[in-house]
Parts: C-alpha cells; sequence; structure tokens
C-alpha cells in the first residue's frame, strides 16, 4: 500500500513539461545549468531551455533549447563598463541597466514571441534569479515557479523568499566583505542595504514592470507580486565555501561543483607541454567574461613580466593571436578544456579572476589560488578565498597591478604547502553531502511539480510588517513601561522625601 502510494506520488511528477529560462549571456552562468536540464530531460520530463549557449546534444530527445545567443552582443559592453565603476551602489545599476537591455532583446526575439503561440501548457517555470521580470511565464502557464542562480543570490532576491538581509554576518554579494567587517565595512555595507532598499531597489522593480507592460500589455502581473508567489529559491552555493545566512526551507543550496564533468583526454600538444613540464606550470585564464585580450596594456605588461620572472613554466588563455611579447617559458592559447588543464598533476597554481565556477575547479582539482578580481562578485569571491586559505588574492582595481606582488603570491600558494592542503580538505568537504547538487536540484523540482508548488515552506518573516519583525512595537512597548516605572519611582521618591521632611518638622515642632 505504502509503496503503491510512494510511485503514485511520483507519477503526478513524470513526464512533467518545463520550461527554463536563463537569460544572462555568459557561458559560466550556462553551464552551471547544463546537468540540470540534461537530467531533468532523461528522467523523462520534456524541458524547454531559453539560453544564450545551447548543448546542441541530439542524443537529449526530450530537449528543446530556444537560442538566444544575441544577448552577447550587450553582455560586453556591460562588463567594460564595470571595469571603470567601483562604487557597488553604481555596479548594481550598471548591471540592472544592461539587464534590463538583455530582457528587451530577448523578448524582441521571434521564437520567444512565439512560445506562448505554441505551446500551450507548462507545468513549472525555471527562471534566473537575477531576472525575475520572466516569472510571468508562470502568470501565463499558471503554474508554479522557481528562481535559480548560477551563483549566490543578491539581496533583492533573498529578500522575497523571506531570508535575513544583515548587512553585518551577511553583506551583499557585490560588496568585497566577508566575515569579520571592521567599523568601516559594516557602516558601508549598512548604508548600502537602506540605500538599495530605499532608492534602488523600488526603481528597478517600476522599470522591470515597465518593460513588461510594453511586451505583455497594461494588465502584466506586478513583479513585486510575481516574487512573492515564487514556490523555491535555487542557489549555487556551499556552505563550506560561500558560509550562509539564515533561511528557510524554500532556499535549497545546492553547491557541489555541479557542473563538474568527466575527465576528457588533453589535445595532443597540450598534454606533452604539460608532462614535460615538471618543474610546474602555473596556468593564468580571467575566464570567459572577462577576457585577457581586454587587459590594458599596461595591464598586461605588468603580468608578463612577473610570469616571466617565476621559476615554472606558465601557460595563459590569451585569445588573441596578435601576442604584444612572448616570454620563452609561457605558452598562450586561445583555448583551453580548463578542467582537464587542472587536474594535470603538474599544475600547480591558478591565476584567476575569481569567477565561482572557476574557483569550484580549481578546489576540485586541489590547485590552489591566486585571484585577480576584476567586477561583480569577484571581489567578495577573493574575501572567501583568504578566509578559507586555499589562495592569495590581489585588489589591484584601485592600486594597480603591481608585479612583484603578484610574483609572490605566486610562489608563495605554490611553495607553501597549506594552500593546497587547505584546498583537498575543502574539496572534500563540499562532496561529502548526502547527494549530489544535481540530485538535490531534480529532487525539489519533482517535489513542486508534486505538490503545485511549496506554500507550505513560505517563510513567516514575509508575513508580518517589517516594524514587527523588528519588534520595534515591542520595543517601544518595553521603553514605555521604563518610562513610566522611572517617573513613578520619581514621584514615590518625591513624595516621600516630601513626607519625611513634614515628619521631621512635626516632631521638631512637638518637642519645642
Ligand atoms: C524521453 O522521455 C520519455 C518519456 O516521456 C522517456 O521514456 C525517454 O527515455 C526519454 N528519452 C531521452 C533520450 O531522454
Ligand atoms: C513555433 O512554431 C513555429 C512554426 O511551427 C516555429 O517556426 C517556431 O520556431 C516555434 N517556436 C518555438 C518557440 O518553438
Amino acid at each position: 500500500m505504502l509503496l503503491l502510494s510512494f510511485f503514485a506520488l511520483l507519477a503526478v511528477s513524470n513526464g512533467a513539461r518545463i520550461l527554463g529560462i536563463i537569460p544572462t549571456p555568459s557561458f559560466s552562468h550556462q553551464i552551471a545549468f547544463w546537468p540540470i536540464w540534461k537530467q531533468l530531460s532523461l528522467r523523462g520530463h520534456k524541458v524547454t531551455t531559453v539560453t544564450t549557449d545551447p548543448m546542441f546534444n541530439s542524443k537529449l530527445t526530450n530537449l528543446t533549447e530556444i537560442n538566444i545567443k544575441e544577448g552577447y552582443n550587450i553582455i560586453g559592453e556591460v562588463f567594460e563598463s564595470l571595469k571603470t565603476v567601483d562604487n557597488p551602489l553604481l555596479v548594481n545599476k550598471v548591471l540592472r541597466q544592461g539587464f534590463l537591455r538583455i530582457s528587451k532583446l530577448i523578448l524582441d526575439i521571434k521564437d520567444i514571441a512565439s512560445l506562448t503561440k505554441n505551446e500551450t501548457s507548462f507545468d513549472l517555470v525555471m527562471v534566473e534569479a537575477h531576472f525575475p521580470e520572466f516569472l510571468i511565464y508562470g502568470s501565463i502557464y499558471g503554474c508554479p515557479t522557481v528562481l535559480l542562480s548560477s551563483l549566490d543570490a543578491i539581496n533583492e532576491v533573498h529578500g522575497p523568499m523571506g531570508n535575513s538581509i544583515n548587512p553585518v554576518t551577511n553583506p551583499d554579494l557585490l560588496l568585497p566583505y566577508f566575515r569579520d567587517l571592521d567599523f568601516q565595512a559594516r557602516l558601508i555595507s549598512t548604508v548600502y542595504v537602506c540605500l538599495e532598499w530605499i532608492l534602488g531597489y523600488p526603481q528597478y522593480m517600476s522599470d522591470r514592470h515597465k518593460v513588461l507592460r510594453e511586451y505583455f500589455g497594461d494588465d502584466a502581473p506586478d513583479v513585486q507580486q510575481m516574487l512573492d508567489n515564487v514556490a523555491m529559491l535555487f542557489v549555487n552555493t556551499h556552505p563550506a565555501l560561500h558560509g550562509f545566512r539564515s533561511m528557510g526551507p524554500n532556499t535549497v543550496q545546492f553547491g557541489g561543483m555541479v557542473h563538474m564533468r568527466d575527465p576528457q583526454p588533453l589535445p595532443r600538444d597540450l598534454q606533452t607541454f604539460l608532462d614535460s613540464s615538471v618543474e610546474g606550470v602555473v596556468y593564468f585564464s580571467l575566464g570567459t567574461n572577462m577576457l585577457s585580450k581586454d587587459l590594458k596594456s599596461k595591464e598586461f605588461d605588468v603580468i608578463s613580466q612577473a610570469l616571466s620572472e617565476l621559476p615554472y613554466k606558465v601557460l595563459w588563455k590569451y585569445e588573441l593571436d596578435d601576442i604584444p611579447h612572448k616570454p620563452g617559458n609561457i605558452k598562450f592559447a586561445k583555448w583551453l578544456p580548463q578542467q582537464d588543464v587542472l587536474r594535470h598533476p603538474n599544475i600547480r597554481a591558478f591565476v584567476t579572476q575569481g569567477g565561482l565556477q572557476s574557483l569550484e575547479e580549481a578546489i576540485y582539482y586541489h590547485v590552489p589560488v591566486v585571484v585577480l578580481p576584476f567586477a561583480a562578485d569577484q571581489e567578495q569571491n577573493a574575501k572567501k578565498v583568504e578566509f578559507r586559505n586555499i589562495g592569495k588574492a590581489i585588489y589591484h582595481k584601485l592600486t594597480g597591478l603591481d608585479k612583484d606582488q603578484l610574483k609572490d603570491a605566486i610562489i608563495q600558494v605554490i611553495t607553501d604547502p597549506s594552500y593546497r592542503k587547505n584546498t583537498e580538505d575543502l574539496a572534500k568537504i563540499i562532496l561529502d553531502e548526502p547527494m549530489t547538487g544535481v540530485e538535490k536540484v531534480i529532487w525539489w523540482t519533482e517535489y513542486i511539480i508534486r505538490h503545485k508548488g511549496a506554500k507550505h515552506f513560505r517563510n513567516p518573516n514575509l508575513d508580518v510588517p517589517l516594524y514587527q519583525y523588528l519588534m520595534l512595537d515591542i520595543l517601544v512597548f518595553f521603553i514605555v513601561i521604563l518610562v513610566i516605572l522611572v517617573l513613578i519611582l520619581v514621584l514615590v521618591y518625591k513624595i516621600t522625601r516630601r513626607l519625611f521632611s513634614l515628619a521631621i518638622r512635626c516632631v521638631k515642632h512637638k518637642t519645642e
């Protein structure tokens, strides 16, 4: 009987129709979800994704991919303008304006416009957390919705889930702080949260609503309301690397290096280069958003000088043929199979921009890192690296890169064995879970389909006004009581003193 009802439950989520929308034009954002789409489709669900990087895997017959690669035309400009701003409020603004442009561009694509005409129903809509306006497809199809993020989510996403937003213990993702904030950092973090909440957030919400009205008519649902109805949030974090905040069961941390794929053989010349470099190899790559070719020529010179003075070989992912100068110990390559490179035993250190997927790959293969953060969450990732002692960070945005600092940092993470040891320990902890990150996402996805949402997991923080959540009325109540008590005490004291002096006068009078 029990077995029967168990299968009946499973049957409900079998062969569901799932729509996944991941608008961010960034390879690292997209690959974090590849194994999820793959597994969901292999389990018999009909999955349709809207993505800038389709897998093009013809074996996945239950997966339909709508290609929105046009988004890449915009994101380059966004990252370019991010390089020159340091104020996190402005960073957030630049990102938001870029994201809004991407949203409009996507909604203009013909296949997206035809989506609602061709497809009559979905059982679940999954939307990348930075683009809540696309929750509208949940409203159109009248089905539950989920937000997902290939990194941690920013405050404006954690907030609507009812998760704690504490500027001291959980500074926003875009701030360069993590643990042990000094007074100045706590002050900046607090002011940031307040300004965002009072000015930035409402403005962005109304901008998003304008876009929705433009494309879906005047009765398009309110973005805030759609956020309020989101069943769950999936974030690609693991508490051992990222820490955590107080959050409800409607938020699932699935970070267990989900995008790691099976090892593949290296190209012949790369294998030969790595095998023969017994003195060790430093791998240098700034990822897929921030490219080495975009480095200023002075930055390139400093890095190139530092790397050329190392007693190791260097493998540098550099995207152009035309390289200003090529020191003898450096091998340049336009593209590299990063996971397989990091797996090679002669790789001793990884110089990275600090993007999450790159960090995860380094940790997975126990390679200590030197982080050169450029934009978005990278500075906070750098702080996490330092906190876990799995590498060193160089904060160069204000001061500029220094050759010796870079060289010394690389030599230090290679010659001090504690960095590799810590990386190995961290990898073991992250992978020691009851189920993999992908399995976790699949489980909770099918759970939401089976139960048509997760209203029972709604965080009670969301259903009380802010003054009640902060217990301000209780505080005021106690203060009033305290004031009244003090007044009574003062009054009693005054009356008693008066009575005493009266009595004394009386006694004096009598004795006279
Ligand atoms: C596609 O889905 C069906 C069930 O709808 C399932 O039987 C089949 O194995 C799936 N095939 C692939 C290749 O994912
Ligand atoms: C909708 O159908 C038309 C005609 O069959 C097709 O050209 C278009 O690609 C479809 N759109 C989607 C999103 O599947």
